[in-house]
């Protein structure tokens, strides 16, 4: 594409693939991320949004519904096989979210130090539009995980009855911290599993059973650990299978890059800039900004044996050094596009994690490639696929801080977006023009193909779908029973 004036070109991709366990980390770059800005409308009126339609979420209605009165609900996956299929068991929706109590006296934004996994079903085939997801309740037995705290991650079903929980145990030391919401003693966090059984009858879906085994602590050299680095991200696992690595079970996470906070080098790959391109920064000048604070990463992890207990890292598919430090909340999507499996990586990442100079909206960013390791293409150029609606003339703010006085009043209108089979896309509420949320969003669908992403306004109405919709397209057990 022709260069947008003022703004540098973005790096050349490959998406050539590498072994899985290759020593290849592909870079999402200040000259990708460049793009967003670059794509951006420098002349929307101050609170307008300013992205393209084909990159915005449409706009979610103040008058939400809640999906449960007495717990707040944030990241919500579904049940899944290692395809990223969404099962039907038994007749049976099943999903999986983060939930706090809403009546416990703390606020939306202390959800983090509350959360627990919880679980919802609902009729397969169900009118999504009219019937409520079941609130199930916890799907562990009180302080039977690992650590004190359930953050994110993602269910398979096993061997037709049993499940795999993958999840963060987040373990919070400081009382305080975890009424008041930040500022104390720093949590550990470990990546985790319960292996458990799912039982269905006419009344709804139950679980028992679990055996809790811990997986994962960073190691410091490929993964940041706590000590290096107080803020640090381990977290979010994904498990998937690989066609072209039959046998195999792999996992995407949310790390860091390894190494003492403060002491990472910007180096010419992550800025990406093409030799001779006026609007390059130079790597000093960047490094002078701090931007070396921000050091995302997207792990890979191999399992070593077939129960999913023992893993082995592997160097990371994705950073995003001097760009972001979060990328969060991996998923692999594989699509068959004219004959070739194309490798989707998405990830959810926030306007506040970006490094010193960069600006892009809370929402899903995706990159694509011929493997599950390539040299990864991000979608549009820039990597955002969908943004919440937002003004990126105006500075970045905080979902939890001070908002600027003319700010676009959805820029957290969603956060947590994550693709579902047929491009759809589900998400939470945070902050509809200062109504807080707590509860799905209406799931809204992108069409992606060859690198390029365009929400489909045609679906639901105006774009929106139903609320909550995480339709299942793969049958297990039950045919006909209820
Ligand atoms: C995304 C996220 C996840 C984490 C969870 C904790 O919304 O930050 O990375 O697991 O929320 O609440």
């Amino acid at each position: 594409p022709a260069p947008t004036a003022g703004f540098p070109l973005p790096t050349e991709h490959t998406q050539k693939a590498y072994d899985p366990a290759a020593d290849f980390t592909a870079k999402w770059t200040r000259a990708d991320a460049k793009q967003i800005m670059a794509q951006s409308n420098p002349n929307v009126a101050p609170g307008e949004n300013s992205m393209s339609p084909d990159v915005t979420m449409p706009e979610i209605p103040e008058d939400f519904p809640a999906m449960n009165d007495d717990v707040w609900v944030w990241d919500t996956w579904s049940l899944t096989d290692e395809h990223a299929n969404q099962i039907s068991y038994k007749g049976w929706d099943v999903i999986f979210s983060l939930v706090a109590d809403r009546h416990a006296g703390y606020g939306f934004d202390q959800r983090h130090w509350n959360a627990r996994i919880g679980y919802f079903f609902r009729k397969t085939n169900a009118d999504p539009a009219k019937d409520k997801w079941n609130y199930g309740g916890h799907l562990f037995l009180p302080n039977s995980s690992i650590g004190n705290t359930e953050w994110s991650g993602s269910t398979r079903l096993m061997k037709g009855d049993q499940v795999n929980v993958f999840y963060t145990a987040t373990t919070f030391y400081d009382v305080a911290e975890r009424n008041a919401g930040g500022g104390g003693i720093a949590p550990d966090a470990v990546i985790a599993k319960a292996l458990g059984n799912i039982h269905a009858d006419k009344s709804g879906v139950t679980f028992d059973g679990f055996k809790h085994t811990k997986l994962l602590e960073p190691d410091g050299k490929m993964y940041q650990t706590k000590a290096q680095n107080p803020g640090f991200a381990f977290r979010d696992p994904y498990t998937f299978a690989d066609p072209a690595h039959p046998g195999k079970t792999f996992m995407v996470f949310e790390g860091n890059t390894g190494g003492n906070r403060g002491e990472y080098e910007c180096k010419a790959e992550d800025l990406g800039y093409k030799p001779g391109d006026p609007h390059a920064e130079k790597v000093q000048d960047v490094q002078n900004t701090g931007a070396y604070y921000q050091t995302a990463n997207v792990g890979l992890a191999v399992a070593e044996n077939k129960d999913l207990t023992k893993w082995k890292f592997l160097p990371p598919l994705l950073s995003a050094n001097c760009v972001n430090d979060q990328t969060e909340r991996p998923q692999i999507f594989i699509q068959n596009e004219d004959g070739k499996n194309k490798y989707y990586l998405f990830t959810i990442s926030h306007q506040f994690t970006y490094a010193a100079g960069m600006r892009g909206p809370d929402g899903v960013y995706g990159f694509v490639g011929d493997g599950i390791r390539s040299d990864y293409q991000p979608v549009n150029n820039s990597g955002l696929a969908l943004g919440s609606p937002t003004d990126l003339n105006l500075p970045a703010n905080n979902p939890s801080g001070t908002i600027s006085g003319q700010q676009n009043g959805r820029q957290f209108q969603a956060y947590s977006h994550y693709v579902q089979p047929n491009g759809l896309v589900q998400s939470f509420i945070d902050n509809v023009n200062g109504v807080r949320g707590g509860s799905l969003s209406p799931t809204v669908k992108i069409n992606f193909k060859g690198g390029v992403s365009q929400v489909d306004r045609s679906f639901g109405q105006d774009g929106l779908g139903p609320f909550g919709y995480l339709p299942t397209n793969v049958r297990v057990g039950g045919e006909g029973l209820y």
